[in-house]
């Protein structure tokens, strides 16, 4: 769940309630690469990125969705993973806040280059 969260917060320039809020719906899988449309809650205009098939990228995101139990009964991507399964509980908000400090303390960063999202918008400007 973090290296697919990680991989399209990355590729898109994902806020943490964009990836939370994200459905099946929203990716369409081209074989090639993957078209995600994230939508714009205020204009109505999705914002839409690719993410190309860069290392095994595409293959993690295609096992991780094929551990999506048939059963769930909502649309949102992003459900919980445990010991190789994924129950059909949606991550929330603070579980995908943690992904930036779950990655960083997995490299060894310090604390100190990213805040609430995937991506800080500022910071990558400056
Ligand atoms: C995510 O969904 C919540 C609940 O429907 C909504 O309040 C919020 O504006 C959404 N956020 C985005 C970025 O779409």
């Amino acid at each position: 769940m973090i290296k697919v969260g990680l991989i399209l917060g990355i590729a898109g320039a994902c806020r943490t309630d964009e990836l939370v809020n994200l459905t099946v719906d929203d990716i369409e899988d081209v074989g090639s690469s993957l078209i995600v449309k994230i939508p714009n809650t205020k204009t109505k205009i999705p914002r839409i990125f690719v993410v190309t098939d860069v290392g095994n990228m595409l293959e993690l995101f295609r096992k991780y969705l094929s551990l999506r139990p048939p059963h769930v009964k909502h649309n949102r991507f992003f459900l919980y993973y445990k010991a190789g399964k994924c129950s059909s509980q949606p991550v929330g908000k603070n579980t995908m806040g943690k992904i930036p400090s779950v990655v960083a303390s997995y490299l060894k960063l310090p604390d100190a280059c990213y805040t609430g999202g995937i991506v800080d918008y500022n910071r990558l400007h400056t």
